[in-house]
């Protein structure tokens, strides 16, 4: 098997999230594989360019197995899922009008088609998916979009309820899938999505989820504003932020401040903050507070300072790496 596939990557998806599904022998995975390739950009014998049609009796597991599918491919990849009776029940409701939505070009598919009844509205019969297949047929002919359905009915049956001209255009837009296996599971297996485990807030993360989390700190918070330098000329980043990227660069011992610089950081940041505190402009206590807790050498306000100062260091020493032209993937490797 192909290692790139997306079966593999489904079936670990499965064996994680759900119980009790069962792969079947080795021929059933070769037809899983297939189909879940399609939608998956793996190997397949399928034509992507068309929509699937997947034929199968009763309780085989179509259904279950294709909404197993899209609940696991990524969001730009999922396909809308219209149990065929819903249709019916909306068009009984509002006529025409439910129909119009199925013309918009978004990958849809129509489970159990054929077992639904007709649609009525004001005395008016309609065959709903003989309406259906035609207006897919003209977004698939004009706009490559594609239209999954499953059914318990064969051809012939298929051409008898819907008519030959949308049977005919039916064939055009679909690969036909047989479903491997005849025999029905329902009442004899099942499976069902794991219950998601509760988060225990005061859970400690593991080493990997703090690598995971740090990975993309570092992504977020370094590299994408340092490129953004160029355009603005400024290292876009939050204050919050910014001191954690302080710490992250003092950890790995490329930030050493100097006493000198210590001083210098350390005035510049009352100034800044009594800069802020000054624009507050609900009345003068952020600025009293602030010029009580600089006289007093209040603890709080001493971290305040010291916070911002390593800010403003940390972003003017990131400022420096970029007009030194230094390669951000390089150093973000030794942090
Ligand atoms: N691979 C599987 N492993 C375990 N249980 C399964 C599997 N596939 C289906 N089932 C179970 O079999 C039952 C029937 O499946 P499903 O509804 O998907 O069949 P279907 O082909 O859509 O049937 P119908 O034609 O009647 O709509 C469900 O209870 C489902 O949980
Ligand atoms: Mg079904």
């Amino acid at each position: 098997m192909n290692c790139n596939s997306g079966y593999e990557a489904f079936k670990k998806f499965v064996l994680e999230k759900t119980e009790g599904f069962d792969f079947g022998d080795a021929t059933n995975e070769a037809f899983l594989s297939n189909l879940v390739n399609y939608f998956s950009y793996g190997e397949t014998s399928l034509n992507r360019r068309k929509g699937l049609l997947i034929r199968g009796s009763i309780g085989v597991g179509k259904t279950s197995t294709l909404r197993l599918i899209q609940k696991w491919l990524p969001q730009d990849e999922k396909f809308m899922y219209n149990p065929a009776n819903d249709i019916v029940s909306l068009f009984n409701a509002s006529g025409d009008d439910a129909l119009t939505v199925y013309k918009k070009k978004k990958q849809r598919l129509f489970d159990d088609i054929g077992a639904e009844d007709i649609g009525k509205y004001y005395g008016n019969s309609v065959e709903i998916f003989e309406k259906i297949i035609y207006q897919r047929y003209d977004i698939f002919r004009d706009e490559q979009i594609r239209t999954h359905l499953t059914t318990n009915l064969n051809n012939e049956q298929l051409k008898a309820k819907y008519g030959e001209r949308a049977y005919d255009r039916l064939k055009e837009m679909i690969n036909t899938v047989n479903w491997n296996g005849a025999e029905s599971k329902r009442g004899k297996q099942e499976w069902f999505f794991k219950p998601e485990k509760e988060e225990d807030p005061n859970r400690e993360p593991t080493p990997e989820e703090r690598a995971e989390r740090k990975k993309s700190f570092i992504q977020n918070q370094l590299i994408k504003p340092f490129k953004g330098i160029k355009e603005t000329g400024a290292f876009e980043i939050d204050k919050h932020n910014a001191y954690i990227l302080f710490k992250v660069f003092r950890k790995a011992r490329m930030i050493n401040v100097t006493p000198l610089e210590d001083s210098e950081y350390t005035k510049k940041a009352e100034e800044e903050l009594k800069q802020e505190a000054q624009k507050d402009k609900k009345g003068h206590k952020p600025m009293l507070k602030l010029l009580e807790g600089l006289r007093d050498g209040d603890k709080a306000t001493e971290a305040r300072v010291n916070e911002r100062a390593c800010v403003l260091y940390v972003i003017d020493y990131v400022l420096r790496l970029a007009s030194n032209n230094r390669d951000i993937e390089q150093i973000a490797k030794q942090l």
